[in-house]
């Protein structure tokens, strides 16, 4: 038995979305270290890493609402 595609995509982008929050936390608390070290060089390079996070879970939120809504619609119609 094989699962419908759309259950397949919404899975992945279930576990990149887990992936990016992870990231996110972890620059997060990388920021917090060096703000306490005293190394703002460091703390500007994470803070750019953490914006490209965040523009990555956005992203992968976008294609997750895309992605549900032809769940959605394949569902309904297969019911
Ligand atoms: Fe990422």
């Amino acid at each position: 038995m094989r699962a419908e595609d759309e259950v397949v995509d919404l899975v992945i982008l279930s576990g990149a979305g887990e992936t990016e929050h992870h990231e996110i936390a972890v620059y997060e608390n990388l920021i917090i270290q060096a703000e306490a070290l005293g190394h703002p060089e460091v703390v500007q390079l994470l803070s750019q890493n953490l914006e490209q996070e965040h523009h990555t879970l956005e992203e992968v939120t976008r294609a997750t609402h895309e992605c549900a809504r032809k769940a959605a619609a394949h569902f309904a119609h297969a019911v």
